[in-house]
């Protein structure tokens, strides 16, 4: 272990929402702590509402006493840089500029020791770039923390060109000591998590665009179907649709424009409009009082039909089949089927997406009475299923598919034929990104799935995820997205040698 020892002075320059949270957490890890902005008066507000909040914590048990006091006593503004001469460690967390993160890291290396540590907490610029006018920057790295800093327990630890093996260690560990979590990432565009979570917006903006479902329905789907603790609309009205909007636009950016990156002309509707979320009132969502929440679209109910058949016992066939026996349904069992459906009901028969439309599935199959259900993250517990009719689908059958599955306790949301529908389709493009990033050696295949877990608290790591379902359905389905929809949805190379190989991303 080689964290920075506790008695070393941490300066976190930056005052604002995450160079507080910066600074509260290493002071009660038991550093010495400086805090400066050069807005005046910006460090000690940020130090009272530091005291103001760990205090309240103390109040309500969740924190030491004892602890809170020393880590305040040792909390400091410093109103100028030569200030900082004795510290070990300097942490950037200023306005989101190259010229400005340059010109201050230039002018600290002026004041501290050979051996202090810098670290950017930049979120979008390289830091590569930003080492690049430093007298040494092997001792540079990026240390990104998550909003907000106290209780997110992420930290990606990221390495530029000259950042030296010792740097990155020395922060991963300090990072570890002050009770966080951290993850090695290479400075490449949006690092680890800010990339790989892309398609989770960008495949939910294109399917509202497409007309596929309405806000609230897809909230619901990602949350009571994929497992996501909140839906892409719900979640970049938290963010801020003009913060998220502006990170989807800087990866695009930054990748040269890549076609699975495009930025939503939908959300860019929303900035222009000034519907930045909850803090302007209104985004996907209004938020204003009074505004009742919005509610999906779900299916009403409808009867199940007499002849029911699960076939084969894959998850969605097996959870099937105990969801009926639960609820006290007839149904004949039969074999797997060769077409892959999993249910016929009536004339409808059932099939889990493979990112073909509903429509074409029927017309490949000569079968009209065909009929879509989405990925669930676990289709034993899931409480919703989405579900797709080709249009060549009698509405009777339709109507017998939405009583079988509501019949096994499902509420149903019957959402516009869209390939690949909403949570597979987003999960295919997760997975593919994660397959990426691990394959061009940003990071380890264990880091990856811890990111997204801990960073944007997804209910699996995407490569984990893979391994459940399947490299060879992933890769069908997004070769068959790619089939109607180009270059966006082509398989990486990485998953093309996962399907080969029959191996999963975290073997070698
Ligand atoms: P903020 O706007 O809340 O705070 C920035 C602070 O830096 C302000 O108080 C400003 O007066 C001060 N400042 C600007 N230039 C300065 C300089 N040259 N020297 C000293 N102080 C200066 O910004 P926020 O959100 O805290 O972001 C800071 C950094 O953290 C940015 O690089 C951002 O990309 C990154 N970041 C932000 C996250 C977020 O969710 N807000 C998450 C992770 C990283």
């Amino acid at each position: 272990m080689t964290a920075l020892d506790s008695r070393i002075a941490v300066a976190v320059i930056g005052a604002g929402t995450m160079g507080a949270g910066i600074a509260q957490v290493a002071a009660l890890a038991g550093h010495p702590v400086f805090l400066h902005d050069t807005r005046p008066g910006a460090a000690a507000q940020a130090i009272d509402g530091i005291r103001h909040g760990l205090r309240a914590l103390v109040a309500k048990k969740r924190l030491d006493a004892d602890q809170v006091e020393s880590a305040l006593n040792g909390l400091c503004a410093a109103d100028a840089l030569t200030d900082l001469g004795a510290c070990g460690l300097i942490i950037e967390a200023i306005v989101e500029r190259l010229d400005a993160k340059t010109a201050l890291f230039g002018a600290l290396e002026s004041i501290v020791t050979t051996d202090c540590l810098l670290a950017t907490n930049t979120s979008s610029i390289p830091v590569t770039a930003i080492g690049a006018g430093l007298r040494h920057p092997e001792r540079l790295g990026g240390l990104h923390f998550f909003n907000p800093a106290p209780r997110m327990p992420l930290v990606e630890i990221v390495s530029g060109l000259d950042t030296s093996a010792e740097t990155t260690r020395t922060l991963a560990d300090t990072a570890t000591a002050w009770g966080k979590t951290p993850v090695l990432t290479r400075s490449t565009p949006g690092f680890i998590v800010n990339r790989v979570a892309r398609p989770f917006y960008a495949e939910g903006l294109r399917l509202l665009q497409e007309q596929a479902l309405d806000p609230a329905t897809l909230d619901h789907i990602m949350r009571t179907c994929g497992g996501f603790r909140m839906g892409p609309c719900e979640l970049t009205d938290l963010i801020g649709q003009d913060i998220n909007a502006a990170v989807s636009r800087s990866v695009w950016t930054a990748f040269y424009h890549a076609p699975r990156f495009e930025p939503s002309l939908l959300q860019q509707e929303l900035v222009d409009g000034g519907r930045l979320g909850r803090k302007s009132g209104r985004g996907f969502h209004d938020y204003r009082e009074g505004t009742p929440a919005p509610a999906p679209q779900l299916a009403p109910a409808q009867a199940c039909p007499k002849m029911v058949s699960i076939h084969g016992d894959g998850p969605l066939a097996r959870a099937l089949a105990s969801r009926l026996r639960a609820h006290e349904v007839a149904f004949d069992t039969a074999p797997a089927r060769e077409d892959g459906c999993v249910a016929q009901a009536g004339d409808a028969r059932l099939y889990l997406t493979d990112g073909r439309s509903a429509t074409r599935r029927a017309s490949d199959l000569n079968q009209p009475a065909t009929l879509l259900l989405d990925l669930a993250l676990d289709p034993e517990t899931a409480t919703c299923l989405p579900l797709a009719a080709a249009r060549q689908c009698p509405e009777s059958a339709r109507q017998a598919a939405i009583g079988l599955l509501q019949a096994a306790g499902y509420e149903v949301a019957p959402i516009q034929d869209a390939p690949g529908m909403v949570v597979m389709r987003t999960v295919a493009m997760l997975i593919n990104e994660a397959a990426d990033t691990v394959h061009q050696g940003v990071c380890s295949a264990p880091d990856l799935d811890l990111a997204m877990r801990l960073g944007v608290n997804y209910p699996l790591g995407p490569l984990d995820w893979c391994d459940r379902i399947g490299a060879r359905v992933i890769g069908t389905v997004l070769t068959h997205l790619r089939g109607s929809d180009g270059e966006r949805y082509r398989p990486c190379v990485a998953l093309q040698s996962a399907i080969h190989s029959g191996k999963s991303f975290h073997e070698a």
